[in-house]
């Protein structure tokens, strides 16, 4: 049973193949057009999933898009109706749309042109947004039995959605209609904030721990919480919703309209402008918005416990991202575990598309559980050796038991290292496979790495990536956490030997880096364990203002325009920009 999942025209286009219920390949588009959140249909990411399986279109049994226009077609025809001047100007907006994008099938013949359309149309089937969000967190998760959770911005007309797992079936309980969403609230709030592109949110929660949470109870006017329930949008507050909040340029960027209106700013300030100071103000206001979001987040999850009776939890969609909340969710609701996949946002659509119509249509066994995110491109030792040769740059190639140590000097030495290692990972976060790695015991590697690579804003924290084995050593939790999905307290007594992972409230993004699915990158952090006592490395993405990179000779080129000091790339060193 072959199943290709297809995430096109939404932010962060991907795909993703199963073979007989195993995750072979899956990947974001973006790494390969180079444009972060790309919307695009992802030739190329399903021409990678095809060549990994080693098969051609033919040989797929289903092709699974993660949208379905028939979905809650009746509301969302009534939801336009209440606004004809808005209806009138989605209607052209659509039509223009429509021009630009071509069919499924059309578009699936680039990729094969030896298939027809009527077969290709043949094997399409359509699986609604939240649907395949719900299925990327149960299938691909350890448990047998767990309540689900999807919760974003929105997709097909539906903003949250509930549902059970058990076995190969997913049973959906309760949903939200749009516009009545968390993952609005939050992007309305970061607009104001002063961070106006699409998946700006995560500067919030960088922001809030510098910030205290004093305007909790104002925003409890925004996002109302119906008692032994769900919630519901102020709408008072945000723009008309009629006209659509996400949009995409002519290259296929996700925009996002202005979502709040005068009263949001009469009530909690004007929007900050570009260049404007973050002041006290706005580091508060951001810790209230995080606070309250994970008011809401465990008000959900509280129901969800509720209507289930199950202790352990799955959850995706854009909120899901929210590590801050995630971490405190065995602490702050009656779950006791919560499994998040590696692509919880839309890009892991195209993922749980594949894995709904594996069970829920063609009723195959369960799949295996997933806890590496490793399945995008990898690259042979010879291949990366004729990229530096292309460049005139000179290398050295090495053995691990000779590598590890000349890392980890340069490490200790204050070095900046880009470790780019086997597969790219699926998802947003850098896991060891396309990383920078710092040394976490030094004050100043912060402002090494913003200085040398990522000029980026000064309050967003640095990730540790620790052993999974130490984990309850430096962390007061010691959850499995693989795909750096929680933010979890560092002990109190360790802080101040990792300060450059340690953020503003004493708390840290880990990853913990499990032999069985890490081998090289785990052996790294045991080399640097065994030198220096910390079992723990400053994990960044391999970028620089762009998509994390993917083919050596994207690191190769930010290894030349930054100031980098290593770049190691399978076991090819490369230490001179001669
Ligand atoms: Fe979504």
């Amino acid at each position: 049973m072959i199943i290709l999942g297809i995430n096109a025209y939404h932010a962060d286009a991907s795909a993703a193949i199963l073979v007989n219920g195993q995750l072979i390949a899956a990947t974001e588009e973006e790494r390969f057009t180079r444009t972060k959140h790309w919307a695009g249909f992802p030739v190329q990411a399903i021409a990678f999933c095809l060549q990994e399986a080693n098969i051609s279109m033919k040989d797929v049994d289903y092709i699974c898009i993660g949208r379905d226009p028939k979905a809650k077609f009746k509301k969302k025809i009534a939801f336009m109706l209440q606004s004809p001047v808005h209806v009138l100007k989605y209607a052209v907006n659509r039509f223009a749309n429509a021009k630009k994008i071509s069919s499924i099938a059309t578009e699936l013949q680039k990729v094969d042109a030896s298939i027809s359309i009527a077969d290709l149309e043949a094997k399409i089937q359509n699986v609604e947004h939240h649907r395949s969000h719900l299925a990327s967190a149960f299938y691909p998760s350890p448990y047998e039995e767990a309540a689900i959770l999807s919760i974003d911005g929105a997709g097909d007309f539906t903003t949250t959605m509930l549902a059970r797992g058990k076995g190969t079936e997913i049973e959906v309980l309760e949903d939200i209609d749009f516009p009545h969403s968390i993952g609005v609230f939050y992007t309305a709030m970061t607009q104001l904030l002063g961070f106006p592109y699409y998946g700006d949110e995560y500067k919030v929660m960088g922001l809030a721990p510098y910030g205290e949470p004093k305007y909790v109870d104002l925003l409890r006017d925004v996002v109302q919480l119906i008692p032994d329930g769900l919630f519901r949008l102020n709408l008072s507050y945000f723009q008309s919703p009629h006209k659509g909040y996400v949009y995409y340029s002519d290259d296929f960027m996700p925009l996002v309209h202005s979502l709040f209106n005068e009263k949001m700013e009469a009530r909690f300030g004007k929007v900050r402008a570009k260049d404007e100071e973050l002041t006290q103000y706005h580091k508060d206001l951001a810790a209230s918005v995080q606070r309250f979001t994970e008011e809401v987040i465990f008000h959900v999850l509280t129901y969800l416990h509720k209507i289930t009776g199950l202790s352990k939890v799955c959850i995706a969609g854009g909120v899901a991202q929210n590590s801050v909340a995630n971490g405190k969710i065995t602490r702050n609701t009656p779950f006791k575990e919560v499994y998040i996949p590696s692509a919880g946002h839309d890009a892991g659509i195209s993922m749980g598309s594949a894995y709904w119509v594996e069970h829920m249509v063609a009723k195959q066994t369960r799949s295996e559980a997933v806890f590496n995110a490793n399945t995008g491109c990898q690259y042979s030792n010879e291949f990366i050796k004729s990229e530096c040769e292309r460049v005139n740059l000179s290398y050295r190639e090495l053995a691990d038991a000779d590598l590890y140590p000349e890392i980890v000097k340069c490490l200790t030495n204050g070095g900046v290292v880009g470790w780019f290692n086997g597969r790219a990972e699926f998802g947003p976060r850098a896991l060891g496979g396309r990383s920078i790695i710092a040394d976490p015991r030094r004050e100043d590697a912060k402002e090494i790495l913003n200085l040398k690579i990522k000029r980026r804003e000064s309050f967003r924290p640095f990730a540790p990536s620790i052993l999974k084995e130490e984990v309850k050593n430096w962390f007061e939790l010691d959850e499995p956490v693989p795909f750096m999905e929680k933010v979890f307290p560092i002990r109190k007594d360790k802080q101040a030997e990792i300060p450059a992972v340690t953020h503003a409230d004493g708390s840290g993004r880990l990853q913990t880096v499990d032999h069985a699915y890490s081998k090289r990158y785990h052996e790294l952090i045991t080399a640097f364990f065994k030198e220096t006592g910390v079992p723990i490395l400053l994990n960044t993405s391999f970028n620089e203002n762009e998509p994390i990179v993917n083919a050596p000779i994207e690191a190769i080129n930010c290894f030349l325009r930054t100031n980098m000091d290593m770049l190691v790339m399978g076991n090819v060193l490369v230490d001179t920009r001669s």
